[in-house]
Order: structure tokens, then C-alpha cells, then sequence
């Protein structure tokens, strides 16, 4: 496994679509073991492959299984859940939207208030090319649609109502 550069803005690779994954091979293998390395490294909770300089329908995300363990004193230590999806498609939206803080690795100190679905299916491929669908809502679900996005050269400052510079570093960046 490898550490990856993060390609920030205004590179152009973050605005360009990347392509569907067809072979499930062992640099695809490497690509997602790269990915989940540099996730953790830098660190963020999401991670899509274009911000890796790679344009393939690939991301990376590991957020607390249970959300609120985010608020907990010992929050280092909280069961975290990692997933990888290959081709994912947002197939079922909630009518309920929510607004919220969002940072962004490409996009180094910059936060931006971002109004996304409260919940979403989606469907996709694990790393083995099996099908997937996962249902998620909340936090985990807005870190999924700013990683899908990516994959569509979106990035969280074209939907923003809002975007400012914290001074304190941001936190969850993906
Ligand atoms: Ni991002």
C-alpha cells in the first residue's frame, strides 16, 4: 500500500467524469488499498479516486457505525465502518433535505454549508465486482453524495449556500 498525492483545486481532473470501472483486476486492487491509506493518513472520513488523479467510479468511506459515538469523549476508539463501492449510483433519495457543514481534502481550508438528502440508497460493486446496496442516512449518507459527486467533477462549492474559512482546522474532510 501507498500513500497517494490529494489533488487540490483548481486542477482540472476534479472537473472531469470519471469512467466506469469494468475490470475488477489487481491494480484495481491497489488503486482502493492506496485510497483507503490516504484516506486515514490525511486524515478524512471519504475519499473518491479522482482526488487521487485517478478518473474511475471508485470511493472510499469510514465514519462511526453509530453517529453519535462522534461526540463521545473517546471517540478514537468507537467502532468505525468502512466501506469501498465501485460504480456507485444514488438510486432512492428521501424528500427530506438537510443542511449542513462540509470540508473537503481538495479544497484545503474551506468549509461550506451544503444542503443534501437526509437518506439515500445506493447501489454499486464491492472490490470483487459483487453487487451492492446499502441504505444510509444522516452524516454517512452526505459523505456519500460529496463523494459521488466527485466522480461527476462536482464539488461541494458549486452547492453551497455558504462557504467560509475556519480558523480552526477542518474536521471530516472527504
Ligand atoms: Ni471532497
Amino acid at each position: 500500500m501507498a500513500i497517494r498525492e490529494i489533488v487540490t483545486v483548481p486542477d482540472p481532473v476534479l472537473r472531469r467524469k470519471a469512467q466506469k470501472v469494468t475490470q475488477f483486476d489487481e491494480k484495481l486492487q491497489t488503486l482502493i488499498d492506496d485510497m483507503i491509506e490516504t484516506m486515514r493518513q490525511a486524515p478524512g472520513v471519504g475519499l473518491a479516486a479522482p482526488q487521487v488523479g485517478v478518473l474511475e467510479q471508485v470511493i472510499v468511506v469510514e465514519y462511526f457505525e453509530k453517529e453519535e459515538d462522534e461526540e463521545r469523549e473517546d471517540a478514537e476508539n468507537a467502532p468505525k465502518r468502512l466501506y469501498v463501492v465501485v460504480n456507485p449510483e444514488i438510486t432512492r433519495t428521501s424528500t427530506e433535505t438537510v443542511s449542513g457543514p462540509e470540508g473537503c481534502l481538495s479544497i484545503p481550508g474551506y468549509m461550506g454549508e451544503v444542503e443534501r438528502f437526509q437518506s439515500i440508497t445506493v447501489k454499486g460493486q464491492n472490490r470483487r465486482g459483487q453487487p451492492v446496496t446499502l441504505k444510509l442516512k444522516d452524516w454517512t449518507a452526505r459523505i456519500f453524495q460529496h463523494e459521488i459527486d466527485h466522480l461527476n467533477g462536482i464539488l461541494f462549492t458549486d452547492r453551497a449556500t455558504k462557504i467560509w474559512k475556519p480558523e480552526a482546522p477542518v474536521e471530516d474532510k472527504v
